[in-house]
């Protein structure tokens, strides 16, 4: 039988349509602002701020859109976020990454305030969760989580593969998916794994977060399994418009023959992030009211 296609992208409206419904109860003093940080014009990370923006914006939350010059010095950049921390009507801050190479990334993650901090990277947010008292949860990690709670993919008990150990996606998840409310037994797949098939053979959950377009291939994948893709490859393709088609880590279509759960790219995982990030977003709002 094929596999059921986890369809990310109705799975994330149904959720953007409750946090809208949640934003309209607060006071007009107390909506949601989300500021979105971008150094520099690298064309992927311009439409993922893009597409973040223009959710805030639907879901009825404020939007500050702060876009510099790939020059901006690390202390322009500290000092911006100072700002932001101080600034009332801001309750998330966002600065996309990667970063241009002179501008420290641990040091813009330690300067947001924590409770500012809805990518959840602050290493005080990380900690909060790997304890189990999350205050935010990383948006990829958690829509994947969400996906596979939603498609009623058993967790407790299965065993999940992650291929990537990013901070952003393959860490965190491996952290989410023990914890006691999942209670996935987990392994961590990377460039320096051996046999990689081996591992990936024994999953009931496999998570492709490595950016690498067509590593999982139906050869690699248990009867059965849940496959969760995670990559955003762009493909050049010049019979299309803008010049490229978006690849995931996984070959869908063979995948699909053997997996029992399959997200697709686009329209899997993708949208899950951008609705976890607007969760977050309001969640900050309320507490900040608090
Ligand atoms: N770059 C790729 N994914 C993300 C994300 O979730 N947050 C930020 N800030 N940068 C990213």
């Amino acid at each position: 039988m094929p596999a059921h296609i986890i369809d990310g992208k109705s799975i994330a409206a149904a959720m953007r349509e409750d946090i809208a419904r949640r934003v309209q109860l607060l006071p007009e003093d107390q909506r949601p602002g989300l500021a979105v940080v971008l150094i520099g014009e690298d064309p992927a990370s311009m439409s993922y701020v893009t597409a973040k923006e223009r959710a805030c914006t639907a879901a009825g939350m404020h939007s500050e859109d702060i876009r510099l010059p790939v020059s901006t010095s690390q202390q322009d950049l500290l000092q911006l976020i100072d700002e932001l921390n101080n600034r009332d009507s801001i309750h998330g801050i966002l600065v996309q990454l990667p970063l241009p190479a002179h501008i420290d990334p641990d040091a813009v993650i330690h300067a947001i305030d924590p409770c500012k901090d809805v990518d959840a990277f602050h290493p005080e947010n990380l900690g909060h969760m790997v304890m189990g008292s999350p205050r935010f949860l990383p948006c990829t990690p958690h829509g994947i989580v969400h996906l596979l709670q939603k498609a009623d993919v058993p967790l407790a008990g299965a065993h999940a593969v992650i291929v990537g150990r990013s901070n952003i996606v393959g860490k965190p998840l491996a952290n989410m998916l023990l914890q006691r409310n999942c209670n996935a037994t987990v392994t961590v797949c990377h460039t320096g794994t051996r046999d990689l098939a081996s591992h990936t053979l024994q999953a009931d959950i496999l998570v492709a977060a490595a950016g690498r377009p067509g590593l999982i291939t139906p050869d690699m994948i248990k009867p059965g399994a849940a496959v969760i893709d995670v990559g955003v490859n762009r493909i050049t393709d010049t019979s299309r418009k803008r010049g490229y088609r978006l690849a995931g880590d996984v070959d869908f279509a063979a995948a699909s023959a053997v997996a029992g759960w399959i997200t697709p790219v686009p329209g899997g995982v993708g949208p899950m992030t951008i609705t976890m990030l607007l969760e977050n977003t309001l969640r900050s709002a309320i507490a900040a009211a608090d």
